[in-house]
């Protein structure tokens, strides 16, 4: 596909990759700037590509969390928590959806709250539920750890990963946290270009390789910190930074 918005171009190649299957999640990284909404906005039908197409459009529900929680939220800013997650959901909110993604993520002490007066990390959380509530067969999250802490960016990654389970659905998730995209993630999708002028976008491949290229681009390294073994960067032209560099790992290596 060929994307124009404004001065802006997004290609998206064609391939036999680029596909995406019942379960899984498929995380995208890439610089700002460079189409990652954009590349969103045209699975969820706002954006129309003035080259190809996406096969399929009318055969699947999609349910789509945006970027800006804020804006997109301003017009239901007097509806009540509860209000917004039964008219996303008018039959009733399932038991295990009530139990597995609302208490877990802490959004039922919020109920009678209401949108407008949310912090940024309660209406992101809110925002994520109703995404997530809707019955869909894709779901597409731009950046859904936005204002939120380790422990709430480690709940949404499970609480996308227990509904695309459930629903036997797929997602894709736009995300820079990379040990969320890490956990979350099966294969990614790394956009490369010139930031404001022009993206392309990779078709899907495994972690390894897509972070790498990912963070090749950016120039930063990962070690793993021996005690809690979540990543740390690399000082620039220290002896690990020299190491993964000159044998290409970026991020998985072992210390
Ligand atoms: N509606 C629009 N009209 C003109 N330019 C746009 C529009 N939407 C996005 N852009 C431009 O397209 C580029 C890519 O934006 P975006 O997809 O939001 O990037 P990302 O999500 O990767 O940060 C930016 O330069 C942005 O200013
Ligand atoms: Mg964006």
């Amino acid at each position: 596909m060929l994307i124009k918005l404004g001065n802006f171009k997004l290609k998206v190649p064609e391939g036999s990759e680029g596909s995406i299957h019942k379960g899984e999640v498929i995380g995208i990284l890439g610089p700002n700037g460079i189409g990652k909404t954009t590349f969103v906005r045209v699975l969820a039908g706002q954006v129309k590509p003035i080259e190809g197409v996406i096969y399929s459009y009318s055969e699947i529900t999609i349910s789509y969390k945006p970027q800006y929680v804020s804006t997109h939220y301003a017009k239901f800013s007097n509806y009540k928590v509860i209000e917004l997650l039964y008219a996303m959901s008018p039959s009733g909110i399932p038991e295990w959806f009530k139990k597995e993604i609302i208490v877990k993520l802490g959004v039922d002490r919020i109920y009678e709250r209401p949108i407008g007066e949310l912090s940024g990390g309660e209406l992101q959380k809110v925002a994520i539920v109703s995404c997530l509530l809707k019955e869909a067969k894709l779901y597409l999250l731009d950046e859904p750890s936005a204002y939120l802490d380790v422990e709430e960016r480690l709940a949404i990654a499970k609480a996308i990963k227990n509904v695309v389970e459930m629903r036997e659905a797929a997602a894709f998730v736009v995300e820079h946290d990379l040990m969320l995209q890490d956990y979350l993630a099966h294969s990614l999708m790394v956009f490369r270009g010139t930031p404001g002028v022009e993206g392309n976008a990779g078709a899907p491949v495994n972690l390894r390789k897509g972070i790498n290229t990912f963070l090749k681009d950016v120039g930063v390294t990962f070690r793993r910190d021996a005690r809690t073994k979540r990543p740390r960067v690399n000082k620039e032209g220290s002896y690990l930074d020299r190491l993964q560099k000159s044998i290409g790992e970026y991020y998985y290596v072992e210390t």
